[in-house]
This record gives C-alpha cells, sequence and structure tokens, in this order.
C-alpha cells in the first residue's frame, strides 16, 4: 500500500525528473497551472512625420505579439494614424522599424487613433472603465485574476511626464495610480511594462511600490534622455557607414534604441525558453551603447522578471527569428541620435539634401532657425525664471538639481500640473526639448514658491 508519505515522494521524485528534463523552474511549473490570457496595451505618444519611429516601433510590437499567438481582441493599440499614408512617406502604406525591416503596419488594429490618444482613455483603458472612454474601439484591457498584462508606451517625455499627441500630459503620479487601482481590482495576476522616453525612470523611481506584482524596465534613468536609432544617412563629418535606412527615409529614425533592443531580441530569442530578465540583461547592454545611449532602469518587483517572456509576449513562432534581422550585429553599428535632438537632424539632412537654391532648401532652413531660437528662448526663460526665484547665483543650481535616486521627482505632483500650466501660459506650450524644463518647474515645486509668486514671476521672465 502506497501512503501518504510515499505518494508526496513520488510526486517530488516526479516533479524533480521533469525538472530536470525541463530545465525550469518549480515556480515556472507551478505558474503553467494557472496560466491565463495574455492581454497587451500598446501607445505611441507622438505625431507628425519626424517622429515616424514611435509608431513604427509600436506597429513593430504589434506584430511581435501577433506572431506570439496573442488575439487581436486582446491587444489594444494607441497610435496616431499618420505615417502610412503621410504625403512625406517614400513607402506609401508601409511602415518599417529597421533598415532592412518589412512593412510592420499592415494588420495593426486602429483602436485609439488621431485625438483618441490621449491620456484619459490610456488610463480608461488599463482600468477597463468602458464609460470614460471617449471615441475608439472601445476596447479595454477587459483582464482576469489569472491574466498577465504587458504594456508598452514609447514617445518624448520629461522628468515626471511623457507626451501624448492629444490632451493633457501622462503624470508619473496618475500613471502608477492607476496601475495601484488595476492591482486592487485584482484582475491581473503579473504585468510588465516597457517604458522608452526622455527621464523614463522618473515616471516609476520612488513612486511604484512593491508589491504590485507589476516589473518595469524603462529606456533611460530619471535624469537621462533616451535615443532614436536607425536615423538617416549621417552626414559627410559624420557618416553613417553601415545598415544605414534607406536613403530616401532622409533623417527619419526608423526606430528608438532602447525600443529596437528589446523587440529585435523577442524577434530571435526562444520566448519560451528565455525570461524577461535575460532580456532585461541584453537590452541594457545594447542600449548603452557607449556615448550614444542610455541606461535602461528597472522598478517594482524583480521576481515578475524571472517568468518567461512567452508569459507577457507569446511563444516564438518557429520560422519567426529566420525573417528577422540578426540584433547583435545592429548594436554598434547604426546611427543613432538623442531624442531631443531628432528634429534639428531630420532639418539637418533634409537642408543638406535639398538641391541648392530650391524652396526646400530655404524652407527648411528657416525651420532650423525657428527650432534653434525657440530652443535658446525656452533656455533663457527658464534661467531667467530661476534667476527672479532664487537670485542670480542659485538659480541655475535650483533648477538644475536633481533628487537621489528612490526619492520622487516632487513631492506635491498637484502643484507640479498647476505650474507647469501656470509656465506655459506666460511662456508658451512646452516643445519635447522644452519639456526637460519640468525638472525646474518640479523644484519651484519642492522649494515652496507661491502659486502667485509663480504667476507674477513667469508673467516677469517671459514677458519679453
Ligand atoms: C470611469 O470613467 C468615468 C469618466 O471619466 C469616471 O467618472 C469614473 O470615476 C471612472 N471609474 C473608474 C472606476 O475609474
Ligand atoms: C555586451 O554585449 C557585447 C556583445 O555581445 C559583449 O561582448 C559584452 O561583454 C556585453 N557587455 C556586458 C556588460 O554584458
Ligand atoms: C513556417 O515555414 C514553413 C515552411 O516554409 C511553412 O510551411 C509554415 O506554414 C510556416 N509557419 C508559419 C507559422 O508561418
Amino acid at each position: 500500500m502506497i501512503s501518504r508519505y510515499n505518494v508526496g515522494v513520488f510526486f517530488l521524485v516526479l516533479v524533480s525528473i521533469w525538472v530536470n528534463i525541463e530545465g525550469r523552474s518549480i515556480s515556472q511549473f507551478l505558474n503553467e497551472e494557472s496560466e491565463g490570457t495574455i492581454w497587451a496595451v500598446l501607445v505611441a505618444g507622438s505625431n507628425g512625420w519626424d517622429n515616424y519611429r514611435h509608431q513604427a516601433d509600436v506597429c513593430h510590437a504589434y506584430q511581435l505579439l501577433k506572431d506570439g499567438g496573442l488575439k487581436d481582441e486582446n491587444i489594444i493599440v494607441f497610435m496616431y494614424d499618420d505615417i502610412a499614408k503621410n504625403r512625406e512617406n517614400p513607402r506609401p502604406g508601409v511602415i518599417i522599424n529597421s533598415p532592412y525591416g518589412h512593412d510592420v503596419y499592415k494588420g495593426v488594429p486602429k483602436d485609439y487613433v488621431g485625438e483618441d490618444v490621449n491620456a484619459k482613455n490610456f488610463y480608461n483603458v488599463i482600468l477597463a472603465n468602458k464609460s470614460g472612454i471617449v471615441g475608439g474601439s472601445g476596447k479595454v484591457l477587459n483582464s482576469g485574476p489569472n491574466d498577465h498584462i504587458f504594456i508598452y508606451y514609447t514617445d518624448h517625455g520629461g522628468p515626471g511626464i511623457v507626451s501624448m499627441p492629444s490632451g493633457e500630459y501622462v503624470f508619473a503620479n496618475d500613471l502608477v495610480d492607476v496601475l495601484k487601482k488595476k492591482h486592487a481590482s485584482g484582475t491581473y495576476d503579473r504585468l510588465v511594462f516597457y517604458l522608452e522616453a526622455c527621464e523614463s525612470g522618473s515616471m516609476f523611481d520612488g513612486l511604484l511600490p512593491e508589491g504590485l506584482d507589476i516589473f518595469v524596465m524603462t529606456a533611460s534613468k530619471p535624469d537621462e534622455d533616451s535615443w532614436a536609432t536607425y536615423c538617416g544617412e549621417g552626414t559627410p563629418d559624420d557618416p553613417c557607414l553601415v545598415k544605414c535606412p534607406p536613403p530616401e527615409f532622409q533623417g527619419v529614425c526608423l526606430g528608438d534604441l532602447y525600443s529596437v533592443a528589446w523587440m529585435e531580441d523577442s524577434d530571435v530569442q526562444d520566448r519560451d525558453a528565455d525570461t524577461v530578465q535575460g532580456q532585461h540583461i541584453r537590452v541594457a547592454n545594447r542600449t548603452a551603447d557607449g556615448d550614444y545611449g542610455s541606461h535602461v532602469s528597472v522598478y517594482g518587483d524583480i521576481v515578475v522578471s524571472f517568468d518567461r517572456l512567452s508569459t507577457y509576449m507569446g511563444e516564438t513562432s518557429t520560422n519567426h527569428s529566420h525573417a528577422s534581422v540578426d540584433a547583435i550585429s545592429f548594436s554598434k553599428s547604426s546611427k543613432n541620435v538623442d531624442q531631443r535632438n531628432t528634429e534639428l537632424f531630420y532639418l539637418f539632412t533634409k537642408h543638406q539634401n535639398a538641391p541648392e537654391g530650391s524652396d526646400e532648401k530655404y524652407e527648411t532652413y528657416m525651420k532650423i532657425n525657428e527650432v534653434m531660437s525657440q530652443r535658446s528662448q525656452v533656455e533663457n526663460k527658464v534661467k531667467h525664471l530661476g534667476e527672479l526665484l532664487f537670485g542670480v547665483e542659485k538659480g541655475e543650481e535650483v533648477l538644475h538639481s536633481v533628487r537621489p535616486a528612490g526619492q520622487p521627482l516632487v513631492d506635491n505632483w498637484d502643484c507640479l500640473k498647476s505650474y507647469v500650466k501656470i509656465f506655459e501660459a506666460h511662456c508658451g506650450r512646452l516643445t519635447p526639448y522644452g519639456r526637460k524644463h519640468v525638472r525646474g518647474i518640479a523644484n519651484i515645486c519642492n522649494a515652496g514658491i507661491t502659486s502667485e509668486k509663480m504667476a507674477t514671476t513667469s508673467a516677469q521672465a517671459c514677458s519679453s
């Protein structure tokens, strides 16, 4: 007769044989028992031709999840959708995400396009709050307790914010509050969030608590820009020598460095054997790229990253890797441009390639001057504001100071939101370049400057 004890031993032996054969951990074995549906939310937060790469990234992400076996009903896509049919597109109706890449646009669901790509819809989609959705397909993250969620966002950002093509910025505290609510609603098992933007670490640093079963990977540290890649043909002084985008793309970057790093990794890895943590290590290595890259950062529950990639992205189809580019060979050979400089890079390239004496040459020249002048204006205005508030000596120091890791950008987020509005009302809407100064505005809040003082000083700093 087999006693209860023996049954236990027998089971353990079976498990250990199984573990040895499969080379997987027991926790993965147990996880497999409860595996639910995989859901994904993909967001490109920009619009405009020179931001081609963000929508290209999101389309590529859709394709790799679709290849992984996710169903359209479980993938929710936010993209402005002004790229494929853009009059500047040298390949009408097509979007590529790498120099020799195939079309990634075909089949992408248009859940939230145009003005429907906004922060409110993003939050309500995550919370499955149908009544809060305006426009779009109405598709929401209707997940259950055993389900796994993958969220990917790519765009411009700034300290404590990421952008949307329409409506308000996504503020870090609001995003983290939404994730807390989602956790409290008990409608997922685990969640992985990849985010690419300048200063992307500041969206979670000191804000995302442990225990929400969420693992976050960001493209950059809280005080660091993120980088675009596959950018243009280069210039005579600084040529792009290998694996450059086709010349007709003229200074448009086809992808973002961190984004293509994880996606090309997912394209070639056996997602069923490899973990999120393994991907993190390879992606961090590729994204660092000497002086032309950023430092990938992680937040939340590291234990979640020990899950297999397939838990969040589905399994790689056996055929897919052959069609993919060799991720490693790209790592040091493609031109990267700081996301804050992509617009100028695009304009410089276009200007350089335009025929002498053409309208295009003149127009791009004027546009370059305009962008340069906007930049120096915002620098001067912010500098002046700092001097008025904190004195000529201290001004810049206070505005540029960076809080230590683990501390959020600002203590009072309502203050930050309202002071960004005050600044923009007096000094003009912050451009993707100018958004780096949100740190200065946060520091004004942290210094306890009153709302009245902020308003009068902003008016003074930006009057001329
Ligand atoms: C759903 O959206 C509506 C409208 O924005 C809002 O009033 C409500 O509080 C939201 N509900 C939840 C649970 O977030
Ligand atoms: C990064 O990747 C390169 C190429 O695969 C490898 O030679 C190098 O050792 C890696 N560096 C680190 C820090 O892992
Ligand atoms: C994989 O390739 C084989 C041979 O080319 C083909 O028959 C099969 O349909 C492909 N499978 C997928 C999922 O694309």
